[in-house]
């Protein structure tokens, strides 16, 4: 467990199960461009922390305050050192509803939001059936990216989705505790607050 509360989320969902086939690609398609997927439009679906396993393993759930278990991304499952993205809208994707009407969804190996100097991380663009596996390998799992950032676009002019979002961050030298495990958080980590309120519709 996460000794900190990172993000809470209160999500639409209208339950429609989407069946097709995930195609498996390696996440290298940078989209509309590598500034934060905020610039192009996009909202955070989730930022998802690691939950170290063991050394070769580990999990990105996203932190929710309901039962769902979404979780995004595993390490070491695919194939040794490789950070695979699963798929939000395909067979046994983790997104729902009209959560799947746009076409692309945004991955980010570190907090991306557009207030982030973009060179702290990397973003990549996935088709909503698809799934992919991330460009760079990493040795162990304390190696893996602390969190993932998963991003969606949402169009349809009679959403009506409104969630609050909250985000906190531990602060550099934070300690966080992951399965037993003890780490400090990282200098990327830097302590930040942000408090968002997100209606979707005003994208439609
Ligand atoms: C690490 O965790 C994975 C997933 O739970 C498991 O399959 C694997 O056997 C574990 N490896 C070790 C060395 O414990």
């Amino acid at each position: 467990m996460l000794h900190r509360h990172w993000f809470s989320c209160i999500l639409y969902a209208a339950f429609s199960v989407l069946h097709a086939a995930a195609d498996h690609h390696t996440c290298e398609w940078q989209g509309p461009g590598t500034l934060s997927p905020e610039k192009y439009g996009y909202i955070l679906f989730c930022r998802a922390p690691i939950t170290i396993l063991n050394t070769t393993h580990a999990e990105y759930v996203c932190p929710s305050v309901y039962w769902l278990r979404i979780m995004v991304a595993d390490y070491g499952f695919l194939r040794p050192e490789t950070l695979e993205v699963a798929t939000p809208c395909g067979h046994k994707g983790f997104a729902r509803g009209s959560q799947c009407d746009y076409h692309t969804w945004g991955v980010c190996d570190a907090p991306s939001d557009r207030t982030r100097d973009p060179s702290t991380f990397n973003c990549k663009f996935i088709g909503r059936k698809d799934d992919c596996e991330w460009p760079v390998t990493f040795p162990t799992s304390a190696y893996a990216p602390v969190s993932v950032d998963i991003w969606m676009k949402l169009r349809g002019g009679s959403l009506r989705w409104c969630g609050s979002l909250e985000l906190v961050e531990p602060s550099e030298g934070d300690t966080v505790t992951v399965r037993g495990a003890t780490r400090r958080s990282s200098a990327i980590l830097s302590s930040t607050l942000t408090k968002r309120v997100a209606c979707l519709s005003l994208f439609a």
